[in-house]
């Protein structure tokens, strides 16, 4: 196969013609709320055979806190393991942090994260995973974590700034769900459910989003939580699941993508950086097999990403961009943010007030927000304070779930 070399030249993206959200495969428009949720069904299942393949329900669950101090180096921590069956495995941690002086149910941000819950935070005291780990993480040997991994990942979740504007956070690693690699399925939760060996088998974004949806079914077993806001975030791999997970579930109250790229809110028919064929290459694993088939033929995509954010509405959504990160398409993940605004509209809320790309650091907050930062791929404060500032702003005045 020839080489893949990506296209980061503007002028040699292709024309293209995205499908309408608000006209249904056989042409007819949609006019109204009832139409759209008609219309809604309609995209979701098409990302289910086509995409990310379709996902099982719950297997059975149970809870058990393992761990809860109330007077953590940052604020209240709670460490849950979920169960997905009566068997011992498989099973997720939930890393918990809440403010302590809250007087009722706390908002909360959700999210997976790519190296263990230890790496989150540097507190000595959060169970070190034992799950297999990429290598290529910092203070991972053998493909399991060390004591030398614990706090890693602290930049990228802020617990401290979290708490202190009054929200929650939990956080998953994603092993537990799904181990990042290609083996056919066999760890994980994926062989808790027969396969069906058809094309739109669920793969590891299916995985990792089906346990994001299992943490709502736990927060909302959760005094402490407030259930009725809830936002769902994720970086890259786990921005395209975080994604996936709100579009499906619409007890996530706001949804956030974190520099999702290909297969998360950049446009598939611009083929700028990442492509369709790439990715299904280089990570056979992520999506169901029927996505293969539009490796070079993104064209014939009954969907586009546009329709997995429209999915999101009439709910806050919020797409961040970084400016060096040209492999995720910047330009191409505000269209696909700029594309859902019709059905916002047709929804009665206000889309995404931008004709034009923003410049840097100039974030759009309305009910679609983006921005673009300067640096690369990653997470920093710069993304988080944003995110504060769009709940804050979507989610003042609506009451709590006690
Ligand atoms: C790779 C991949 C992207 C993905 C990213 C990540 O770069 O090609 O699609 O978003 O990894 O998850 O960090």
């Amino acid at each position: 196969m020839a080489e893949f070399v990506a296209n980061y030249d503007d002028d040699k993206v292709p024309d293209y013609t995205l499908p309408d959200p608000l006209i249904f495969e056989d042409g007819t428009e949609v006019e109204n709320a009832a139409m759209w949720e008609r219309r809604r069904a309609e995209i979701l299942s098409l990302f289910e055979s086509q995409v990310y393949g379709k996902m099982p329900g719950a297997a059975g669950m149970h809870f058990e806190t393992r761990c809860v101090n109330e007077d953590a180096l940052d604020g209240i921590r709670k460490e849950v393991r979920v169960y997905f069956s009566t068997e011992a495995e498989p099973w997720m941690d939930i890393l918990i942090f809440l403010p302590k002086d809250a007087d009722g149910p706390v908002p909360l941000f959700v999210g997976l994260n790519f190296g263990g819950n230890h790496t989150v935070h540097p507190d000595p005291e959060i169970a070190l995973s034992e799950q297999w780990m990429r290598s290529k993480t910092e203070g991972v040997l053998d493909h399991r974590a060390t004591e030398a991994a614990r706090g890693k990942a602290a930049s990228q979740w802020p617990v401290g700034r979290i708490l202190a504007r009054g929200y929650g956070l939990a956080t998953i690693y994603c092993g537990d769900l799904d181990p990042d690699y290609d083996d056919g399925f066999q760890n994980g939760v994926h062989p808790l459910f027969d396969r069906q060996n058809a094309g739109d088998d669920w793969g590891s974004i299916g995985a990792w989003a089906w346990g994001l949806i299992r943490a709502m079914d736990y927060f909302e077993s959760d005094e402490a939580i407030d259930h009725a806001r809830v936002a769902v975030m994720g970086h890259s791999r786990l921005g395209k699941t975080a994604l996936w997970a709100g579009a499906q579930d619409e007890r996530f109250a706001l949804v956030i993508s974190n520099n999702s790229g290909c297969g998360g809110a950049a446009l598939s028919r611009r083929r700028y950086g990442e492509t369709v064929g790439r990715i299904n290459t280089s990570f056979p694993h992520w999506f169901c097999d029927n996505f293969k088939r539009y490796n070079e033929r993104e064209d014939d995509l009954p969907v586009d990403q546009h329709l997995l954010i429209a999915l999101v509405a009439p709910r806050p959504v919020y797409v961040a961009s970084a400016e060096e990160d040209i492999w995720a398409d910047p330009k191409g993940e505000f269209l696909g943010a700029k594309h859902a605004d019709a059905v916002y509209r047709l929804l009665g809320t206000d889309g995404l007030d931008a004709e034009n790309m923003p410049r840097v650091h100039e974030p759009v907050m309305s009910r679609i927000g983006y921005h673009i930062r300067a640096g690369g791929h990653a997470v920093t404060d710069y993304d988080w304070d944003r995110y504060m500032d769009f709940v804050d702003k979507h989610w003042r005045g609506i009451s709590t779930s006690s």
